[in-house]
């Protein structure tokens, strides 16, 4: 592809970028500019990746840089010149990063080595915990970037204390929201529930934090506590690739309560969510989906970067010892759904405009 100086390069390259950037594309394609999507290939499994793009309408990337999976300098070196020869060759205006993935960081660090203009979505989330790999990329993501787009009101407050101007700061609510909104009124589990058996009555675990799933005396914790819920209530728990050595080691496949399957592609697995009566995760973002969809969700970490989810909405943070009994718990409660300022199902709008004023593209 030749040069596009007129044009911003959005990127993207794992899973849970694509909800995020499904409606900011959209609106920047209806406000008449004419962005580029490039896809890092962080995420190339089919059900991790290609899946979310028909269903969410994302427009196929116009390059894909294939970089793969590898540990974190591997990966991360790979980013970086991958998306540098990139940058060098399209020239863009502005680049967009979302989230807190490692495509995000090396993004930043090139475009901040090569002076292109920068905006982060999901600028200024925080869980103060460094041994997470996504905390070390938020960190150096908002550091660089010159327009910090925040979705949760407490992300302002904590860029200020890094030193971060407040003219770089915006509030523009939760793109992620705004996919979540708009699929909300067809979400419909019964076909996946068909396929795989599922009663009317179950839970959905997701688990793939290095910290739960690489050691194998914390997954098998966790994996006898959800055998104990289950007694209760099913789990289906479509695995990420990460976790299936660890936890089948430690025992998931071997629990008749226990339903584990693929992962889904979007509308399957928020059908299942939205339908469940529990979700047990350590996910970052199920936990605000799950706050809007008024399902209790029980987060397996010692920390989150979205408190907003604890205090207005339905998350609580457990330890595998509190799983079972805060499962039980939350069984036993009615659950609302939670309204965030500027969770509205604008914030891909707000977001696009705001590139449009800032960079003219
Ligand atoms: C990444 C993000 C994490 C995000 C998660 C969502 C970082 C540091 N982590 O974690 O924040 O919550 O995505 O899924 O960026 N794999 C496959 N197929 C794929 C991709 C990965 O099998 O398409 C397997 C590979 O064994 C790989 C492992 O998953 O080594 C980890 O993949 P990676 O992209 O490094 O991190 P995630 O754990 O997916």
């Amino acid at each position: 592809m030749s040069a596009t100086r007129s044009r911003l390069i959005h990127i993207v390259g794992a899973r849970p970028n694509f909800m995020k950037a499904a409606p900011v594309v959209a609106a920047a394609q209806a406000l008449g500019s004419d962005p580029v999507l490039v896809h890092t290939g962080q995420h190339y499994d089919r059900q991790l990746s290609e899946v979310f793009f028909e269903q969410l309408g994302l427009p196929e990337p116009d390059i894909n840089l294939g970089v793969g999976s590898g540990s974190h300098a591997t990966q991360t070196a790979a980013l970086l010149t991958a998306l540098e020869a990139t940058m060098l060759d399209l020239q863009p205006k502005a680049v967009v990063v979302y989230g807190d993935v490692n495509s995000t960081l090396a993004a930043v660090l090139v475009a901040s080595k090569l002076l292109i203009p920068l905006a982060h979505v999901e600028a200024g989330l925080r869980s103060f915990d460094r041994t997470m790999p996504e905390e070390v990329n938020r960190v150096v993501t908002d550091a660089l970037a010159d327009l910090l787009l925040i979705t949760s009101p407490e992300a302002a407050d904590h860029l200020a204390a890094e030193g971060v101007a407040a003219e770089r700061i915006r509030a523009v609510g939760n793109p992620m929201i705004d996919t979540l909104l708009r699929f909300r009124d067809r979400l419909d589990s019964t076909p996946i529930r068909t396929q795989h058996n599922i009663g009317d009555r179950f839970g959905v675990v997701t688990l793939h934090r290095p910290a739960n799933v690489d050691h194998p005396d914390r997954a098998r914790a966790i994996v006898d506590a959800m055998a104990v819920v289950a007694a209760e209530l099913p789990l289906v728990i479509p695995l990420h690739p990460r976790g299936r050595a660890v936890l089948g080691a430690a025992g998931l496949f071997d629990h008749p309560g226990l339903l584990v399957i693929d992962p889904l592609g979007y509308t399957d697995f928020m059908s299942l969510v939205a339908d469940s009566s529990l979700v047990l995760t350590d996910s970052g973002g199920i936990q605000e989906e799950t706050s809007i969809l008024g399902v209790p969700c029980l987060t397996v970490r010692p920390n989150t970067e979205r408190p907003i989810t604890v205090t207005m909405g339905t998350n609580r943070l457990v330890e595998p010892e509190d799983i079972a009994v805060a499962a039980h718990d939350a069984l036993a409660r009615a659950w609302v759904p939670a309204e965030i300022p500027l969770w509205d199902g604008h914030a891909g709008v707000r977001i696009a405009e705001i590139l449009a004023e800032r960079y003219g593209a």
